[in-house]
């Protein structure tokens, strides 16, 4: 039997939330988890650090931010720095998510200079990696993980295992298409071995999270994938019983004897 990873269960409310609406989210939330096994986070639009950092205060509730910016300080109006993000007890940033990728017109190596600015400060951040559908459709899915995880090792090779990566499907976001968790397993067990071959044995500590249409029905399905270590989780997230029951499936995956 191998040990078990700590799961990470990443709530990205991406761009919804009101005072009112988080504040009754995040009291759901801390009343209902009771010191879960794996570790949980929630990404909240910056406006709002503060308000869930005094809510989630004392809780096993991880506050993180949904980008940070690739530079200090300066005339980068719109952004904000990691070290503002660390100001607030920020423990994880989110960097080169799709929707930045595709809105945003973010590179690889923009994507690669957040991930170095987070790690500097002492922010963990969770690389996004995924295919569009015309891409899987190709038969280019491996080369285009491959690539943008590359970007992120090249530059931030000395730490690489710092690092959280996200395996999103473009095509599975939002979109109440899930990738099977063979499909997902696949491309999970792809990253590993690059992150491997980058960093040896210190990539086996390497949290790879799944995200897309994960929600309560079928997060257990997922996370019992050998090199599925949690969820970033969108649309569920913003619902606590649904986020809860993902947190249970990930608790429950950790328990569960494994070959
Ligand atoms: P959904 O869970 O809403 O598909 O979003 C996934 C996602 O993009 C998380 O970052």
């Amino acid at each position: 039997m191998t040990m078990h990873k700590k799961k990470l269960v990443a709530g990205n409310w991406k761009m919804n939330g009101t005072l009112a609406a988080n504040e009754a989210l995040v009291k759901a939330l801390v009343g209902g988890l009771d010191s879960p096994a794996c570790d949980v986070a929630v990404c909240v639009p910056a406006p709002y650090l503060s308000q869930v950092q005094s809510l989630a205060k004392d809780s096993a509730i991880a506050l993180g931010a949904q980008d940070v910016s690739a530079h200090a300080s300066g005339a980068f109006t719109g952004e904000q720095s990691a070290g503002m993000l660390q100001e607030f007890g920020v423990r994880y940033a989110i960097v080169g998510h799709s929707e930045r990728r595709q809105y945003h017109g973010e590179s690889d190596e923009a994507v690669s200079a957040k991930a170095a600015m987070a790690l500097r400060h002492g922010i963990t951040p969770i690389v996004c990696v995924g295919e569009t559908l015309q891409q899987r459709e190709a038969g280019q899915t491996d080369e285009v993980v491959k690539r943008q995880l590359a970007a992120v090792i090249h530059d931030n090779g000395h730490c690489i295992s710092e690092i959280v990566v996200a395996y999103e499907p473009v095509w599975a976001i939002g979109t109440g298409k899930t990738a099977t968790p063979e499909q997902a397993q696949a491309v999970h067990h792809l990253l590993r071995a690059q992150l491997h071959h980058a960093a040896g044995d210190h990539a086996a500590g390497i949290r790879i999270l799944y995200g897309g249409s994960m929600n309560a029905a079928n997060a257990a399905q997922l996370l019992a994938q050998p090199d599925i270590d949690g969820g970033l989780i969108g649309g569920a997230s913003l619902k606590a019983p649904d986020f809860l029951q993902i947190i249970a499936a990930a608790n429950q995956a950790m328990s569960a004897p494994r070959a």
